[in-house]
């Protein structure tokens, strides 16, 4: 991995392009991360793993590692078959270094809250997940849901995602990462509460039909972004832009 901007640097150390993120106060540093091909699919039949490489699941894992929590849609943890999340040993032992647990827990978020609750990402997770949903979910699902993660209520109709990162700061969380997916972002997005959008993007040509990195997004206006780094392995560029 070699960065390109600000400044060129062979064998780069990712942890430190990409670093933990400058917190407002009261607020965690939410920080999205996506694969993208040349021409703006975010997945190939239905799933983001065409798109990726050795590379992109390096940095993948690094952002992992940076977080205080994991953030995730259902729609994108049913398609792609979440599991806990897993950290190399070199991994555990920087967070260890940073004080933080060693590995961080998944948030979900969902309205139906209906879930795989018999999953590996349930029964065999290092870190309890965090199910982050609303009062319109029926209350016997949230009980099933309770018995093997951490029930949020953060909304009444669907999740409010102002109301779910509060949430996560009151559990201490000072960094975010979203995984997407795109109609959890797009939602993000036009709630201003993203600081840093981190884009792979994949030498590949998609078409297709698949979703941009924000699906259905009104922001009201064309959003600034401020591009903080550049970094090349493979083909494939790691785009760090800051909101
Ligand atoms: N290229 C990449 O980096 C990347 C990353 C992630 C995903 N993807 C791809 O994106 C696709 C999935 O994305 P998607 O946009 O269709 O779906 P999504 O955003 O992953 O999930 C949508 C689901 O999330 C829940 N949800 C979203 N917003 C909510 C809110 N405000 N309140 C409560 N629940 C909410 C709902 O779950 P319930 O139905 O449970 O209520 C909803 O059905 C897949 O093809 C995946 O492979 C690509």
């Amino acid at each position: 991995m070699r960065r390109l901007f600000p400044s060129a640097e062979d064998d780069v150390d990712l942890a430190g392009v990409y670093g933990p993120g400058q917190a407002a106060p009261g607020r965690p540093w939410v920080r999205l991360n996506m694969v993208a091909s040349v021409d703006g699919a975010t997945a190939v039949d239905g799933l983001s793993g065409g798109l990726g490489g050795p590379a992109d699941h390096h940095v993948f894992a690094t952002l992992r590692s940076l977080a205080d929590i994991i953030l995730v849609a259902a729609g994108t943890m049913r398609a792609e078959g979440y599991g806990p999340a897993r950290l190399t040993s070199a991994l555990v032992e920087a967070r260890r270094r940073r004080g933080q647990p060693d590995v961080p827990p998944i948030a979900v978020v969902t309205r139906g809250c209906r879930l795989d609750w018999g999953s590996p990402f349930f029964t065999d997770a290092a870190a309890r997940p965090i199910i982050l949903t609303a009062a319109a979910a029926a209350a016997e699902d949230r009980e099933r849901a309770a018995e093997v993660a951490d029930v949020v209520l953060a909304g009444t109709d669907g999740v409010d995602l102002g109301r779910a990162i509060a949430a996560l700061a009151d559990r201490g969380a000072r960094s975010v990462l979203v995984e997407g997916g795109p109609t959890l972002n797009g939602q993000f997005a036009a709630a201003g509460l993203l600081d840093e959008v981190c884009l792979t993007l994949s030498p590949r040509l998609a078409g297709g039909s698949a979703l941009r990195i924000l699906a259905s997004a009104q922001l009201g206006s064309v959003s600034p972004l401020s591009l903080a780094s550049v970094c090349e392995d493979d083909g494939f560029l790691f785009l760090r832009y800051l909101v």
